[in-house]
């Protein structure tokens, strides 16, 4: 009658409690179940009404919805990459390295922090990284920053995420130093293995 909770985390757990008591006690069935049919709408995350306007007359709003869809949020705030991404820490790095044939690289903190984020970048500065994958020292932003797919942005669009990155709180945090390929990392890190020899056809 119910289904599987397994894989929604707290959510799966609450619900489980919930369906656990609801066979404990059979004359609550009906309560019981409109209880649950409740927990389970309150626990998937509705979408929210804003940022929703696909453009927006105001660059920053335009760029929070920029920020939002296109996922910087997925590696950028900790926890993202578990579907979890801490509203408290938006955009504050991870410590969650990505490690491949490049070494071991960490997404950025993005919040405006003057040592450890964007403070000291200029909204040039941030155009620039999104539009050429350069940092201001012209050291590239190399994957799996998905630069390849935001060199496309339109010089506004870069810079409505630009005004918008400036907004966000500022958190201090420093995210581990790039490592080299065949370094060992000490902290967690996602490995990508070697291509798959379909994947590297095209590959040298
Ligand atoms: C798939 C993961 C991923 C996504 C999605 C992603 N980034 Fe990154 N980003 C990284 C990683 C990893 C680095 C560090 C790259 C390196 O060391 O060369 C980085 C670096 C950067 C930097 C350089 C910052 C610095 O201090 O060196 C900027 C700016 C940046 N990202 C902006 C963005 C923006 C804006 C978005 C969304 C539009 C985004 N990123 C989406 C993973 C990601």
């Amino acid at each position: 009658m119910f289904r599987s909770f397994d894989g929604l985390g707290h959510q799966g757990h609450t619900l489980r409690r919930v369906t656990a008591l609801i066979a404990r006690h059979p004359i609550v069935t009906l309560a019981g179940t409109l209880l649950l049919a409740l927990a389970t709408l309150s626990c998937y995350r509705q979408p929210t009404e804003e940022p929703r306007a696909p453009t927006s007359p105001d660059p920053v709003k335009h760029g929070e919805y920029l920020v939002r869809t296109v996922g910087c949020e997925h590696c950028h705030t900790p926890g993202g990459i578990y579907g979890e991404p801490d509203p408290k820490r938006q955009l504050a790095g991870s410590d969650l390295g990505w490690k491949g044939p490049w070494g071991v690289r960490y997404p950025a903190n993005l919040t405006p922090e003057m040592e450890t984020g964007l403070g000291s970048w200029s909204e040039d500065d941030i155009v620039h990284a999104i539009r050429l994958a350069q940092r201001p020292d012209r050291t590239p932003i190399q994957v799996p920053m998905p630069w390849f797919h935001f060199v496309y942005f339109s010089e506004d669009d870069a810079r409505a995420i630009a005004r918008y990155l400036k907004t966000i709180p500022p958190v201090a945090h420093q995210v581990p130093e790039r490592i080299a390929p065949g370094e060992k990392p000490t902290g967690a890190y996602i490995d990508v293995p070697p291509a798959p020899a379909w994947d590297a056809q095209h590959l040298q």
